[in-house]
């Protein structure tokens, strides 16, 4: 790795001085993974968020994900390591369009992609992740789903749940969208017999092509059970931190080039080490917006235990 020793020094005194645990997602930089306390999914930050006993989060990921923490944990300080790391697939539903779908439909239950903003799931009833979907719906004791924000997602929880009758919305990950099924292909010719990984965000051509289909911890962990030795990585490239670290002798490959979340990619260490000297930029939130955005996130959590 290339943090320096000093820097590594000062990070955990200051983790001390602040009472402060450092969560990061998969998809940020090597560095950044590698200084963090806790490394996952959304569905394990979200988790683990709860659990930690510090007084002091900081989150090394994008503003939904800190946004989550601190509905769960009001009473813990939750700062962002780059207050600019957005997703902009969590802003792509509609409040409007929601409420005509709930006059539309008598039994509607929204289900809401945790890549939301708090606005969204303070008027969704379930939160869900990439790696609970599936799960968490069939759950549901309503007929009528409005998937948001992610088509992609929700079209492939539809596929796993013919029963149910699925709305789906138009919202997409750019960067999970720019893996095109050629692409794919033309890996697949290279690297014969090479496992195709993907996330479900991708399209439905691209997961027509996977061997398998998970969130990031369910390719990290597929990949680490299976006797097959090389892998073609449908998802954002800071997985291969993870990968390689578990399987030292397997082979990993991307499909192009631009499987890079420039928001995640934001964070460094030394954002981090700036988050833990002042404590800023700090997630702060309506308490009222608080309130009903923590329903949908509990009942997941409820429902996934
Ligand atoms: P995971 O929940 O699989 O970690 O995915 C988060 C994400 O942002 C996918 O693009
Ligand atoms: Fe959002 Fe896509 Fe980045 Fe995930 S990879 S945080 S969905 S933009």
């Amino acid at each position: 790795g290339s943090v320096s020793d000093a820097a590594i020094k000062k990070i955990e005194t200051l983790k001390a001085e602040k009472d402060a645990v450092i969560l990061a997602h998969y998809y940020v930089d090597d560095d950044v993974q590698m200084i963090a306390d806790y490394v996952g999914d959304s569905y394990y930050l979200s988790k683990i968020a709860t659990t930690t006993p510090n007084k002091v989060i900081i989150f090394c990921g994008v503003s939904f994900m800190g946004e989550s923490a601190k509905i769960l944990n009001p009473e813990k300080k939750v700062v962002m390591a780059d207050a600019l790391a957005d997703c902009p697939m969590a802003h792509m539903a509609d409040e409007d369009k929601i409420a005509a779908m709930r006059e539309k439909y008598e039994d509607l239950a929204v289900v809401c992609y945790i890549n939301s903003t708090a606005k969204l799931k303070a008027v969704s009833d379930v939160c869900v992740t990439s790696s609970n979907a599936v799960d968490i719906v069939s759950k549901l004791p309503n007929k009528n789903i409005y998937f948001i924000p992610d088509e992609n997602l929700g079209r492939f929880v539809a596929a796993k749940l013919p029963s149910k009758n699925f709305i789906l919305n138009d919202g997409f990950c750019h960067v999970h969208t720019s893996i095109k099924k050629e692409a794919v292909l033309k890996a697949k010719e290279a690297r014969p017999g090479a496992l195709v990984l993907a996330h479900p965000e991708c399209t439905q051509d691209v997961l027509d092509l996977a061997d398998y289909i998970g969130s990031t911890l369910g390719i990290i962990n597929y990949a680490t059970a299976s006797t097959e030795q090389e892998f073609i990585i449908c998802t954002e490239m800071g997985v291969s931190y993870e990968l390689k670290k578990k399987n030292p002798g397997k082979k990993f490959y991307s499909v192009g080039h631009r499987q890079f979340c420039p928001n995640m990619k934001r964070i460094t260490v030394d954002k981090v080490i700036h988050a833990l000297e002042t404590l800023e930029p700090e997630v702060e939130m309506d308490e009222e917006l608080r309130l009903k955005a923590m329903i949908p996130l509990k009942r997941m959590h409820e429902l996934g235990n």
